[in-house]
């Protein structure tokens, strides 16, 4: 019989142990075992005990020796979040020769190596699919099914409560329909927590991508290797636009139009022999299956030498998904037990490919919006300023305001440097009355 230690009762926590006991017959049959949850450690045992189901039989108290100590627990479930103490408690639990599963995103992505080379001396399992994306479980695809392969790209809408936020700003964009108001939303929906930061900032997203990065390419970044782009900056008035641009004929769009997703995106870069990471929103044209994400959910798009281009999708997030991913890792814990593929790391993947700022060498079209005075002579220069930064269009077009008297000029560019657009737009500002309104970079799958 394998003996589980959970920390933390909270959604996902409770999750794990409403599975383990709905699913008890079930996994009895497929495993010949039953897993059972022995002891729980929270912080607040008192708030627990008053909510335990009937079925529940586990020790519950505040003392983590009560686990780490108990030589009977084969396995410790960390579903507890925080850094420093969830990271305490898993070093214990691996030196005392446990086995880990863990949903903390946070923590493997900043200190994942130091855990996986612990768990690798111990000899022991360390799996965190809940970690990326809740309930897609994209970690084990990347590791097995991806083994052979060699991906160029991982393209995620990784963040749940930016998509919500986005969603709703395109679905309502004749309606005026704001960031804040859509925030506001998101958050008495549950989509959003009070201090919103770390999702609209697209912090979340960038933990999630440096382990994504890690079974694509075998590369364990470091945070300020990603560049990061929130979403706090994107108005209804670019919402409105967006919805312009699809229909100026002259930019060549994406006739069915295009949703604002902010994507993580991971990809190897020619020539450099290094990978770039950035976590930014994109335009990504409806005929793509990433527009179709809509709402709290999560998608990751992996391309690849052989398996071309294959899409993940599902809930990121929420109690039952998420912990059906932790539960997962738990039957491949029972799959490896006592034999020598337990200590084997969960990715295998090792490379050599560096990691380049994505700034400087991604290549992405985009779409550009100008301001200038309407004549022949400052349409002249912005074209020429253009071709004099390499940056080459697929097509243009233009829109006179009611006076005649500014225009609109609208660019949709080749793909291009983040490099290249501020070369121009400090010309423009520098030396001509050209103001850069705005910039949509371009999701080409
Ligand atoms: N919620 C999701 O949909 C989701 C999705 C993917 C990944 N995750 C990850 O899963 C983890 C848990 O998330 P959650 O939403 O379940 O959190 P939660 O609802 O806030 O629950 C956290 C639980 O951990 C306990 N806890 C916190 N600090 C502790 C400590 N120092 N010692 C013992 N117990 C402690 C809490 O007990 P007290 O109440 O007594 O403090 C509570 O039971 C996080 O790493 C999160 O990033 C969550």
């Amino acid at each position: 019989m394998v003996k589980i230690g959970l920390f933390g009762l909270g959604t996902v926590g409770s999750g794990v142990a409403q599975i383990l006991h709905d699913s008890a017959n079930q996994i009895q049959q497929e495993y010949d075992q039953t897993p059972i949850i022995k002891q729980v450690v929270v912080r607040n045992v008192e708030k627990y005990r008053q909510q335990l189901p009937d079925w529940a039989d586990f020790g519950l108290s505040n003392q983590p020796d009560d686990i780490l100590t108990d030589p009977e627990i084969d396995v410790v479930i960390e579903t507890m979040g925080t850094i420093d103490a969830a990271e305490a408690i898993i070093r214990q639990a691996l030196e005392a020769d446990k086995s880990v599963i863990t949903a903390n995103k946070d923590l493997m992505a900043l200190r994942g190596p130091a855990l996986i080379k612990l768990a690798q001396e111990h000899g022991q399992a360390l799996y965190y699919e809940a970690a990326v994306a809740g309930g897609i479980p994209i970690l084990n695809t990347l590791s097995t099914s991806f083994a052979a392969d060699q991906v160029t790209g991982v393209a995620g809408i990784i963040n749940g409560t930016s998509n919500f936020i986005l969603t709703q700003m395109t679905d309502l964009a004749n309606m005026d329909f704001s960031y804040e108001r859509a925030l506001k939303l998101a958050q008495e929906k549950g989509f959003a927590e009070s201090d919103p930061t770390n999702d609209v900032d697209g912090l979340d997203a960038a933990y999630k991508l440096m382990i994504l990065a890690d079974f694509a390419f075998g590369v364990q970044p470091k945070m300020d290797q990603v560049s990061l782009t929130g979403i706090r900056q994107v108005t209804n008035e670019q919402m409105k636009e967006i919805h312009l641009i699809s229909q100026l004929p002259g930019l060549k769009s994406s006739k069915s139009g295009y949703q604002l997703k902010l994507l993580g995106l991971a990809r190897l870069v020619e020539g450099q022999n290094a990978i770039s990471l950035e976590v930014a929103p994109y335009l990504v044209s409806q005929e793509l299956s990433l527009a179709a994400i809509r709402n709290e959910n999560n998608a990751v798009l992996i391309e690849s030498r052989f398996g071309d281009q294959t899409t993940l999708a599902g809930p990121g997030a929420g109690q039952l998904p998420t912990a059906n991913a932790v539960v997962a890792d738990l039957m491949r814990y029972l799959d490896y037990r006592n034999t020598p593929l337990l200590g084997k790391p969960f990715n295998r993947k090792r490379s050599d490919l560096g990691v380049v700022t994505a700034g400087e060498y991604a290549q992405v079209a985009r779409f550009l919006t100008f301001e200038l005075a309407n004549n022949d002579v400052n349409r002249q220069q912005l074209l020429t300023a253009l071709a004099d930064n390499q940056i080459e269009l697929v097509g243009q077009d233009e829109i006179l305001n009611s006076s005649d008297q500014v225009l609109r000029f609208y660019v949709h560019t080749q793909p291009i440097t983040a490099t290249q657009v501020g070369a121009l737009k400090a010309e423009l500002e520098t030396h001509l009355q050209i103001q850069l309104k705005s910039e949509y970079k371009i999701f080409n799958a």
